[in-house]
């Protein structure tokens, strides 16, 4: 046993949270004991020996929920072995270098308030059944229509398979 890892998450819509569990699975293999909790669960982080924090993407932002986990836990989290990942719609468009660097800007908040060891980026869906009929939404479901963005599920855990078993020899203190 390597000690116990925190996979926080925020997700409104489960991909996120179903990232967070396949990095997990990924990570109990790799001998840790892992707990996969939203950020806004009452979270003991003395108890980690890392910890990972992943959030969905919205209107170009971590959510905001995400974002007050690493502002209230900014010290502890900034002596620990730290990753975040995010989810998000803008990675599954074709290979397009510079959609990427936007994502990547997207992030640069985050990395400010705590540095990471490392940064995934994967691909969301759209999941209109969960979503309310609203203008985002309309907006969303036009960007579709237009084929901007992916009709289908274009999750992709075997990257973040990959992704967190590159991480493993950097998570043992
Ligand atoms: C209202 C709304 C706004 C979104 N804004 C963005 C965005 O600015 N950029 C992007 O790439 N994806 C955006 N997305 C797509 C989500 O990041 C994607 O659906 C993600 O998989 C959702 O994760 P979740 O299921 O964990 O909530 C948006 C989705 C919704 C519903």
């Amino acid at each position: 046993m390597s000690g116990k890892i925190l996979i926080a998450y925020a997700s409104r819509t489960g991909s996120t949270q179903d990232y967070a569990e396949e990095i997990g699975k990924t990570l109990i293999v790799a001998g840790f004991q892992v707990d996969v909790l939203p950020v806004d669960a009452e979270i003991d982080l003395t108890q980690y020996v890392a910890v990972l924090v992943g959030s969905a993407i919205r209107k170009s932002k971590w959510l905001p929920e995400a974002i007050d986990f690493l502002k209230n836990h900014r010290a502890e989290l900034n002596r620990k072995p730290f990753a975040m990942f995010t989810v998000c719609i803008t990675r599954a468009m074709s290979g397009d270098d510079e959609y990427q660097r936007v994502v990547k800007e997207w992030v640069e908040p985050m990395r400010a308030l705590v540095n990471p060891l490392a940064e995934g980026i994967f691909p969301g869906r759209l999941d209109f059944s969960k979503l309310p009929f609203n203008l985002d939404t309309i907006q969303l479901r036009l960007a579709v229509a237009l084929g901007i963005f992916p009709r289908q599920d274009r999750s992709d855990f075997a990257a973040a398979r990959a992704w967190a078993e590159e991480l493993v020899p950097r998570l043992k203190m």
